[in-house]
């Protein structure tokens, strides 16, 4: 892709091993400039997710891109995380290098207003973590809807089930109010004026449809110039890559823990890669075929609170505040994975 046009991203992450796909993805995109890394706490706490950021910079080679922390925890609950599903550290069985790079000054609160206002009309924000920081940020600057240029959450859960209760998603599960803030905050400052300038959403019933397997990993191995075994889910747990090549090594590492946990959870040896179909949707929303709606975060059911529930019929009477995704051609999506993330990773071997 010589010749494009490199895009502000600010991504604000929870990293998490889909969260790391994510931002292998930007990094490796001649369409992305990422102009900062936000840290939530969500998979894993706050000051683990610092590290992970930093440490894959380091490890692919990307330099003069700040990463900030976040706040520490949700808006009005205790913190979880989910070392279950990402590993003791977020990255599964992955090490990443130590980084010399120090934090931002900043919030990532402060990083988001800052980004918005360094390029106004053009910065993409992408969330694929709790919202936490978003809301933080909307109230600090009520005009960063209006500042941006496009805004890509993974969250939430569309007439379909939750993978955190039966009926709500992690990254909305974590911060149910943050995420109530954020939808109806952006909302209201386009409502119908201006639908092309709502938020995209991208939840699970869209997301699993990206759906990693061994087979396809091995293409990215390939296509990087370093082929190894296939794993399978006969291989001991754990078993470590064999790649020559450094980020095929750390991605393996990390898938292989995430294949392990999606197995453990009845779903195959395979792993749902959320967020770096978030990320390709921030640089291309055309991957995806979406419908608008109004969507909302219930907060006080027993048995559905942080459900994500989209109103597409205009029962409630209320403003249109989202594009929520409906379909994905999975195919297309790897293959462009596999057509950045390959070279990229040849190059740093
Ligand atoms: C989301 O939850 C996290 O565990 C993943 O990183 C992803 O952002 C999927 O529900
Ligand atoms: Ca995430």
């Amino acid at each position: 892709m010589t010749g494009a046009v490199r895009q502000p991203v600010f991504a604000d992450v929870d990293t998490g091993v889909d969260d790391a796909m994510a931002l292998a993805y930007l990094f490796a995109s001649a369409d992305a400039e990422v102009v900062g890394i936000g840290s939530t706490a969500g998979n894993v706490p706050v000051e683990q997710v610092c590290e992970n950021n930093l440490g894959l910079l380091e490890l692919c080679g990307m330099t003069g891109i700040e990463v900030s922390k976040g706040a520490d925890g949700p808006l009005s609950i205790p913190l979880r995380t989910a070392e279950d599903t990402h590993g003791p550290a977020g990255l599964g069985y992955a090490r990443l290098p130590a980084s010399r790079q120090v934090l931002a000054p900043y919030t990532t609160a402060d990083a988001w207003v800052g980004a918005a206002h360094a390029y106004p009309g053009e910065l993409i924000g992408l969330v694929t973590g709790p919202l936490t920081n978003l809301a933080l940020a909307l109230r600090k600057e009520p005009a960063l809807p209006k500042l941006l240029r496009r805004l890509v959450i993974m969250g939430g859960a569309f007439d379909y089930r939750g993978n955190t209760t039966a009926v709500a998603e992690w990254n909305i599960s974590v911060d149910p109010e943050s995420a109530a803030e954020v939808f109806a905050v952006w909302g209201a400052a386009w409502g119908l004026h201006k639908p092309t300038h709502l938020p995209i959403i991208l939840g699970l019933n869209l997301t699993e449809n990206a759906i990693m397997t061994p087979s396809i990993l091995s293409r990215l191995a390939v296509a990087a110039g370093s082929p190894s075994a296939q794993m399978s889910v006969l291989d001991d747990r754990g078993t470590p890559s064999a790649a020559s090549n450094p980020l095929i090594r750390v991605l393996e590492d990390a898938m292989r823990f995430y294949f392990e946990f999606h197995f453990d959870q009845g779903e195959g040896y395979l792993a749902h890669l959320h967020d770096p179909l978030a990320a390709a949707v921030a640089l291309d929303p055309d991957l995806v075929r979406y419908r608008q709606a109004t969507v909302d975060v219930e907060l006080t059911g027993t048995l559905t609170r942080a459900m994500t529930v989209a109103d597409w019929n205009g029962r409630w009477g209320r403003d249109l505040n989202a594009h929520v995704g409906i379909e994905i051609d999975p195919a297309a999506f790897f293959d462009r994975f596999i057509d950045r993330v390959g070279p990229f990773a040849q190059r740093l071997g």
